[in-house]
């Protein structure tokens, strides 16, 4: 009699447990998966991590919960790592964003405005392919821009200013990134030309090119191209020089803000414009 009752019971519990479980995943309480917080913790090994920003992330716990981490609610996949330093929170060190190739349906990765000494940015970055948002803005990283980032088919905003330590030519594989409504790669030691095919960014809203470097020749475009600009950030080494540039940047329709560092008659033309 007593067995049966205790017997009941453990169906009883069982039932529930299994009813909790529907519930939890109809309610999008889905967990992180074992793969991508191991990827995770592999990233944070490599840091020093002095004002506790990565404290959540602990070894048994849903990563999902973890600062900075957002997952799907109906699969788990980690889809946001949005870990922007601000002046006080700094995460020093070696990040090594080729950790992180496990999450593989990552949309937004934000690693700006630490200072992640002497690393680069790795030609893994072009298995992200689900990437929509990349900034890695005032990151002390360094090397190459890859060319491996004109695999990110789906990025709308690539922003890669101020990280310094980047030098060398801009890819002109970034003119596959169709979606592309945001480009900033000033100030930086950038080398060699604009590549022309920048042109068939159609979608480009903002355009930053100020640079520190060695930028040289001539603005590739022309009248028509990236009619949907709003931004134009150019200077440093770069000013508009001819006639064809500075007929491009009137005939822009939509363009609103025009910031020419140390070339005045194009500011004045500006103030014009808008
Ligand atoms: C799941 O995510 C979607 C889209 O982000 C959101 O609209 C929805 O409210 C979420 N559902 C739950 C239960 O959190
Ligand atoms: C970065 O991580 C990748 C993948 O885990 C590894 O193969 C590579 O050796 C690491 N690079 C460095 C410099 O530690
Ligand atoms: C990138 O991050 C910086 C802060 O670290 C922010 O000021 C900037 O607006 C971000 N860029 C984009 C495109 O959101
Ligand atoms: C980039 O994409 C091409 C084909 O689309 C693929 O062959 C290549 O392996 C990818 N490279 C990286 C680094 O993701
Ligand atoms: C661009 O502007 C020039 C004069 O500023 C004008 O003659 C030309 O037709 C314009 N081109 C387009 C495509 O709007």
């Amino acid at each position: 009699m007593m067995r049966n009752y205790v017997l009941k019971c453990v169906y009883a519990l069982l039932l529930l447990m299994l009813l909790y479980d529907d519930a939890a995943s109809i309610h999008g309480d889905v967990k992180c998966l074992d793969k991508e917080r191991r990827a995770l913790l592999t990233f944070k090994h490599g840091i020093q991590d002095d004002t506790g920003m990565l404290s959540t992330w602990k070894d048994d716990d849903d990563c999902c919960k973890w600062q900075g981490v957002a997952c799907s609610n109906q699969t788990g996949h980690v889809l946001r790592l949005h870990l922007r330093g601000l002046d006080s929170i700094c995460l020093i060190g070696e990040a090594n964003i080729s950790t992180l190739i496990d999450l593989q349906n990552l949309e937004h990765l934000d690693l700006s405005g630490h200072q992640f000494l002497y690393f680069d940015i790795s030609e893994h970055i072009g298995l992200f392919t689900k990437l929509t948002y990349l900034n890695l803005s005032y990151a002390d990283i360094g090397g190459r821009i890859p060319y491996q980032l004109g695999n990110l088919s789906q990025l709308q905003y690539l922003d890669l200013n101020n990280i310094y330590d980047i030098y060398g030519a801009i890819p002109p594989q970034l003119s596959s990134l169709t979606h592309l409504r945001y480009l900033d790669l000033s100030y930086n030691f950038l080398d060699g030309e604009i590549p022309s095919q920048l042109k068939y960014l159609g979608q480009l809203q903002y355009l930053g090119l100020q640079s520190h470097g060695e930028l040289s020749g001539a603005m590739p475009f022309q009248s028509g191209d990236l009619p949907l600009l709003r931004t134009l950030k150019l200077g440093g080494d770069f000013v508009l020089k001819t006639k064809q540039e500075v007929e491009w940047v009137s005939n822009l329709s939509l363009l609103k803000n025009l910031n020419v560092i140390e070339c005045w008659q194009l500011s004045s033309m500006a103030s014009t414009n808008s």
